[in-house]
Parts: structure tokens; C-alpha cells; sequence
């Protein structure tokens, strides 16, 4: 093998395990670190470095790179949720996003609801520095969109004020006691008819991605598995009742949108 080969490869490996190492430090380790040290848990405790430090947020978040870590299904999972919101009646009714998310889904979420005739789109996160930093995606729609911290498993929201509700890969990220917390608030919060846009990882079809993924949450974000069996969401919202859902699956099953409408 002709040297530039050896030393391309070797370059390549370097560069995925340092990504990895990277990862790995600003999420899971990070919170193992955290765990190790003294000091009470608060309810921002699950929240890794990369969504609190505005360095980090900043550092990640590139699309291309966003889109890598999502399989490059991004693009259609967010589609999914712009379609819905398009075609749902959004006058004068109220939009919430349940937490920030990396990428172009706030800015193409908040149009599709501006667009849809919303009052307001209201972006709600644990974290001050996340809505800084969504803030200055949404400049164009600032007199419509409120920026609000709140917990998604205690919102201080009032009942049935909100038409449409989109929640982007945050269940993985919660401890398994306030999944179903989070999708109770939801429904607490919307209105009859309202629909929960739910986006998260899904056990994969195929073997050898269900193999890579398993390593991927046991590496990375353990609280994510239980979304395969014990913890899924719309194992949850059946159980909770009053929901009608529907489910689509992306790339071999590796992820899932869940329209909840609610009764
Ligand atoms: C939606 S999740 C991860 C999204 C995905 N990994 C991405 O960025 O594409 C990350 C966000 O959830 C927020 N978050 C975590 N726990 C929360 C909670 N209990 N209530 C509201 N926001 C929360 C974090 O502050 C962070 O902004």
C-alpha cells in the first residue's frame, strides 16, 4: 500500500477517535464527572456541557455536522414536522417548542408557524445560554417568538393553550422517571384537536445499525436505549390515553416522528 494511503488512514482514524473523544467528554463524561462530584443534583443535572456552554453550542452547532450525527436524516425529520404544522390550522393559536435543538429546526419550525398564522411561537429551554443562542437564529421573527426558560417536565404554562407542540430528540436526554412526565405536560398543555410533534431515536430494523447504535447510547447517552422497549414514547402516550398517534419511521427504523393528536 503507497505510504499517502497508509498515513490518509491513519489521519481518518485519528480524527473519528478524536471527534469521539470529544463527544464523549462534553456529554456522558462530562455528567459521569458530575455525578462523581459533591454537591446536590438539581434539575438541570442531565444537561450536557454542550448545551449549556455557549463556547460548546457554538463550536457544534454546524448544520453539516448536525445533520452527520442524525445520519444525515435531519433534513427529513424536520420536514416531516414542517409538513405537519403546515397543514394544520395555526390562526391565532400558539406554537411551543419544547426545548432547543442543534441545526435549522428552529428557524424552519417557527416559520412554518408564522406562516401558518400562529400568534406566537414560544421556545421553552432549561438553559439560558441555549435560548441566547436560538435567539439570534430567529432574528427575523422576533416580534412573534418568546423565548422562555422552563423545565419540559413541570412547565409553568397554563392548561390547553397550545395548538401544536414540537419536542426534537429531548426525550433520549431526560432521566427515564421524566419521559413520561415530559409527554404528560404536553398533552397537559395542549388544546383538544392539538398535535405533538415527536422527534427521537427508534431500535433499528437492521441488525448491524441496531449493533452500532446500541454501542452509540451505551458510549454516549445511556438514557436514550429504553426508548427501544421500556420507555417508548408511544408505548407511553397509549398508556396515558387520550391520544390518537401515528408513527413514522426513518432509515432503517433508526428514528421516528410520532404525530400525537390530542382527544
Ligand atoms: C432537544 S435536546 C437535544 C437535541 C439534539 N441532540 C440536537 O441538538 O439536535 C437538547 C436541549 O434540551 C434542553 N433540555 C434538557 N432538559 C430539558 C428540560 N427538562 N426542559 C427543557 N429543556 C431541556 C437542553 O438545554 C438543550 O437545549
Amino acid at each position: 500500500m503507497s505510504s499517502w494511503i497508509v498515513n490518509g488512514l491513519v489521519a481518518a482514524l485519528f480524527l473519528a477517535a478524536s471527534t469521539g473523544v470529544f463527544f464523549f467528554v462534553v456529554t456522558r463524561g462530562a455528567l459521569l464527572l458530575r455525578g462523581l462530584s459533591p454537591g446536590q443534583a438539581s434539575e438541570k443535572s442531565h444537561v450536557y456541557p454542550i448545551y449549556s456552554n455557549m463556547r460548546l453550542i457554538k463550536l457544534v452547532d454546524f448544520q453539516p455536522v448536525i445533520s452527520a450525527i442524525l445520519l444525515f436524516q435531519y433534513n427529513r425529520l424536520v420536514l416531516k414536522i414542517v409538513q405537519g404544522l403546515s397543514q394544520s390550522d395555526l390562526k391565532d393559536k400558539n406554537v411551543l417548542v419544547t426545548s432547543c435543538a442543534f441545526g435549522n429546526v428552529l428557524p424552519r419550525v417557527v416559520d412554518a408557524a408564522v406562516r401558518g398564522g400562529a400568534a406566537r411561537v414560544v421556545i421553552a429551554d432549561l438553559i439560558h445560554n441555549e435560548l441566547v443562542h436560538a435567539q439570534s437564529k430567529l432574528g427575523g421573527y422576533s416580534g412573534k417568538v418568546d423565548f422562555i426558560e422552563d423545565d419540559a417536565t413541570a412547565m409553568k404554562r397554563p392548561e390547553s393553550d397550545i395548538a401544536a407542540n414540537v419536542m426534537f430528540f429531548l426525550l433520549h436526554e431526560l432521566p427515564h422517571n421524566l419521559k413520561a412526565q415530559a409527554l404528560r405536560e404536553a398533552g397537559r398543555m395542549l388544546a383538544p384537536g392539538g398535535k405533538l410533534y415527536l422527534a427521537e431515536f427508534h431500535r433499528p430494523e437492521l441488525w448491524v445499525l441496531r449493533a452500532l447504535s446500541w454501542t452509540y447510547f451505551k458510549v454516549f447517552e445511556p438514557l436514550g436505549l429504553a426508548l427501544w422497549d421500556t420507555h417508548d414514547p408511544l408505548d407511553c402516550l397509549e398508556e396515558m390515553g387520550g391520544w390518537t398517534c401515528e408513527r413514522t419511521t426513518y432509515f432503517f427504523g433508526n428514528f421516528q416522528i410520532i404525530t400525537a393528536t390530542k382527544q
